[in-house]
């Protein structure tokens, strides 16, 4: 779409984005989180995980645990969110990231997670680590995985 409409959709969307970027609230994202974790493929552990991230232009992509009967090759829910995301926009900053799942006790990523978050976002991303509950923990990535190697 060209002309003047092409330029007002343009603007709206932008700015639709940056409002969700600005407005998005914690509570909000992890409820997206929790609503991926519906889709877990988790016939093997039966602990089903999901996760939303929110990129710095204010896109929300969701993914759940992927597990295959090859353990190695399960798939975690951070990992699917970040892939998706990166298949639509290329390299993204994230800006916060929500996980959730069925558990009591609060749920951190993984190690393998953390190092593909240090691809992807800065050491002020935001986590929320959520339980059951929907209680959560707000973590910084540096704190999470200090000193991350990102570059060699
Ligand atoms: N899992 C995640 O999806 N994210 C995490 O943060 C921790 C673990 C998945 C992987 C596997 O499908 C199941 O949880 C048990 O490890």
């Amino acid at each position: 779409m060209g002309g003047l409409s092409g330029l007002r959709l343009t603007a709206e969307v932008w700015s639709d984005n940056e409002q969700r970027r600005n407005c998005m609230s914690d509570q909000q994202l992890i409820e997206y989180a929790k609503k991926a974790l519906e889709k877990a493929y988790a016939p093997y552990s039966k602990f089903r995980v999901g996760a939303a991230l929110l990129t710095k232009t204010g896109n929300i992509y969701t993914g759940c645990n992927v597990e295959i009967a090859s353990y190695g090759a399960t798939n975690c829910a951070e990992r699917t969110a970040v892939w998706k995301a990166v298949s639509e926009e290329g390299k993204i900053d994230i800006e916060k990231i929500a996980i959730a799942s069925d558990d009591e006790a609060y749920i951190y990523p993984c190690g393998i997670c953390r190092q593909v978050m240090a691809e992807f976002a800065q050491d002020d991303m935001e986590l929320l680590c959520s339980n059951k509950n929907g209680d959560y923990r707000t973590i910084r990535f540096g704190d999470m995985l200090p000193n991350a190697f990102r570059s060699f």
